[in-house]
């Protein structure tokens, strides 16, 4: 299953590159003059859109969700061709992404802490370890135990609940008394698969104290174990019970000394975690006290079209500068452009059948539709209830949150 073969272009292996950071990916190994490959199962490839199988140099089927058979299949793939690097796109498969790095010999992160970029319950633990600040937590794996933690007072209210290995805020409630708990612990405690590709999930329950405060993304390249900071980019999310995102902006509008603090912060997390070649999306709140809190970091670039709102704000490449930091060369994390940039998600007050979406086009804006007419959309408490997004340009970030905001209270969306 091979295309292209100019000797002098070196290759890196993507476990799984379909997902959001996949086209940024493509087009970051395109400008490097690097070949893409991928490892993925047979069934999802069957699923790949033509740009991602058009822009791949060859593809190693295998079965992601046995690890053993996937590393043998994949070491043996990498080895015939050159490759340089290994990069890798969902969080779940990043502990994966380190093996298979120190099996070729190739830059990649420690496998000995890798679990732990995966895996919150893992996670709290590397954060301790390495005095990283992050909120007081506790692992359940009953509703009963849930009760004890809550009622010996440890964690104070809310507590926020969720599972110990998922993404897009499946499953993640903040529940401001007892009487939420059950469902809490229910809901986060139902994961036992990750598709598409079937990978078995820790399905233990996470218990943490609420940090309140603005939230912010901060992501880090590291390479040899340098970390080098990105633009901090700010995190709307809804108030209530589930926290589900609305919208991001970028440059975060904070001081530059706040956004060092967030910088060092997401930095020392990636670190944590064994991120050592590779790059690191971290999410903080920054608390009254302008202490910076760890809620979760992950060894892989960030969804939600952060790599495309980054790259139009600063000019900043995250893509290209994961495939530089995973082939030994210097990343290029220096901002080229001062401009703003903000993405605001369309999302409907209710579940039903999507009637019709219309988002308006208005100059300097791009907008996209997750969900087609005809299609279920879910309950708004996840990032599965997203039916669009707008990403929004303009000379500064408030023109381009305002620009935004206006296209998407222009959106016209129906749901019964
Ligand atoms: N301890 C906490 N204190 C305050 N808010 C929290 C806490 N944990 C989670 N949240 C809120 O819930 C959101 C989702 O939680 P978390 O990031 O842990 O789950 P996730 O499924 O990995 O999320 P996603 O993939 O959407 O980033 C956070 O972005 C934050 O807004
Ligand atoms: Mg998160």
């Amino acid at each position: 299953m091979d295309s292209s073969d100019e000797p002098d272009m070196t290759g890196v292996m993507v476990i799984e590159p379909m997902g959001n950071a996949g086209p940024y990916l493509v087009r970051a190994a395109a400008s490097l003059g690097i070949r893409l490959y991928a490892a993925t199962d047979e069934r999802v490839h069957a699923g790949y859109d033509p740009w991602l199988t058009d822009a791949l140099a060859g593809v190693c089927l295998t079965e992601l969700a046995d690890s053993e058979r996937a590393l043998d299949d994949m070491e043996a793939f990498c080895r015939t061709r050159r490759i340089t690097g290994v990069a890798v796109c969902w969080e779940l498969l990043t502990p994966l992404a380190a093996l298979l790095a120190a099996r070729l010999g190739l830059p990649g992160n420690d496998p000995a802490l890798a679990g732990a970029a995966r895996n919150k319950i893992a996670m709290a633990g590397a954060f301790r370890a390495a005095g990283v600040r992050a909120p007081a937590d506790a692992v359940v794996t009953s509703v009963e135990e849930a009760h004890q933690v809550a009622a010996s007072g440890r964690l104070g209210w809310p507590i926020v609940v969720k599972p110990a290995e998922q993404g897009g805020s499946w499953g993640v409630s903040v529940v401001a008394g007892p009487d939420g708990l059950d469902a809490a612990v229910a809901a986060a405690g139902r994961f036992t698969r990750a598709e598409p590709h079937g990978l078995p999930l820790d399905a233990r329950v996470l218990l943490q104290s609420y940090v309140p405060g603005e939230e912010f993304s901060a992501d880090t390249v590291v390479r040899e174990g340098v970390p080098h900071p990105l633009p901090v980019v700010r995190k709307d999310t809804t108030a209530g019970r589930y926290r589900v995102e609305t919208g991001h902006s970028c440059p975060a509008g904070l001081d530059p000394a706040t956004v060092r603090a967030i910088q060092d912060t997401a930095a020392r997390a990636a670190l944590a975690v064994g991120v050592r070649n590779g790059v690191a999306h971290t999410e903080v709140k920054l608390p009254p006290d302008g202490r910076p809190v760890v809620i979760e970091t992950g060894a892989r670039l960030p969804g939600d079209d952060i790599c495309g709102l980054v790259e139009a704000a600063t000019g900043v490449s995250e893509a290209a500068a994961y495939l530089q930091a995973v082939t030994g060369r210097v990343p290029r994390t220096e901002p080229t452009r001062d401009a703003g940039a903000a993405l605001r998600f369309v999302l409907p007050e209710r579940a039903g059948v999507l009637r019709y979406v219309v988002i308006p086009e208005a100059p300097g804006t791009d907008s996209r539709i997750h969900i087609r007419p005809g299609e279920r959309v879910p309950e708004p408490a996840d990032s599965s209830g997203r039916v669009g997004h707008v990403l929004a340009r303009a000379a500064s970030v408030d023109e381009a949150r305002a620009l935004a905001a206006r296209v998407v209270s222009d959106t016209r969306v129906k749901v019964s």
